[in-house]
């Protein structure tokens, strides 16, 4: 198949990803789930490197999700040491590339050692202007909406705010993603069409591309595909072209 043809004037702003498939890329090839996820942070770099070169501005990545705690213990353990393992190689190149790194979720409740990584990549990227490289981790829509929530009922019940003034941008501002704008596109693999807790209130009209590809065979074409499509799309937020 041909390189897809990219429409630069029609890029998405913000391109958010479900990275599925890595389980069962290893099953399909007898190795143990772990290695499938050694073989999806590769694609990560790739996808990463791509974007930022196409002038992406958000790319956001579903890293774990806060059910992914029902997984077995050392299947959780290890998808801990690879993220700490592919900031600790990753982080000067994102940095010397102006990337900067943000994190959605309750990522404070992760265990010390990615916590301490965590927060050196933010701390380092803090002031660059490229790419934003934004990691979802230890994350949840839901448990963000009753963040949400809480923290506008509490302000509330101060008399800082009446319910009559909430509105979309009072629920925004008290998401994880409140520095973000909403994804343009929505990209899932593996083949699997759903949402699995992911960015609900954000990708209201988020054009979403669904792939059959597992996360370690996702390919640059294939996310050119996805990026070419999305600029023949019609985007009408409710209203008439
Ligand atoms: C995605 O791959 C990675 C994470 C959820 C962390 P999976 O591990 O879900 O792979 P499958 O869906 O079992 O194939
Ligand atoms: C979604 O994939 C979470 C991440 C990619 C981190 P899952 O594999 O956990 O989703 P389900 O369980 O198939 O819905
Ligand atoms: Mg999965």
């Amino acid at each position: 198949m041909d390189t897809p043809k990219i429409n630069k004037s029609k890029l998405p702003r913000h391109i958010a990803i479900i990275m599925d498939g890595n389980g069962r890329w290893a099953k399909k090839r007898l190795m143990p789930r772990t290695m499938g996820h050694r073989a999806g942070m590769t694609t990560l770099k790739t996808t990463v490197k791509t974007c930022a070169e196409l002038g992406i501005e958000y790319l956001t990545v579903f890293a774990f999700s806060t059910e992914n705690w029902k997984r077995p213990a050392d299947e959780v353990d290890y998808l801990m040491k690879l993220l700490v393992e592919y900031l600790g190689k990753e982080l000067r190149e994102l940095h010397q590339e102006n990337i900067k790194i943000n994190v959605i979720g309750a990522y404070h409740d992760l265990p010390s050692e990615c916590l301490v990584q965590v927060e050196e990549a933010l701390s380092l990227t803090r002031n660059n202007t490229g790419m934003v490289f934004n990691i979802a981790l230890n994350y949840g829509s839901r448990r963000e909406i009753i963040r949400a929530v809480q923290n506008i009922a509490s302000k509330v019940q101060n008399g800082l705010l009446s319910p009559g003034d909430i509105d979309e941008k009072t629920i925004a501002n008290e998401l994880y993603s409140c520095n973000i704008p909403d994804p343009d596109l929505l990209i899932r693999t593996a083949g699997e069409m759903r949402i699995s807790n992911f960015l609900l209130w954000q990708i209201a009209y988020t054009e979403l591309w669904f792939s059959s590809k597992l996360w370690p065979e996702f390919t640059k074409d294939e996310l050119l595909r996805a990026i070419s499509d999305y600029g023949q799309r019609e985007r009408r937020f409710g209203g008439l072209t």
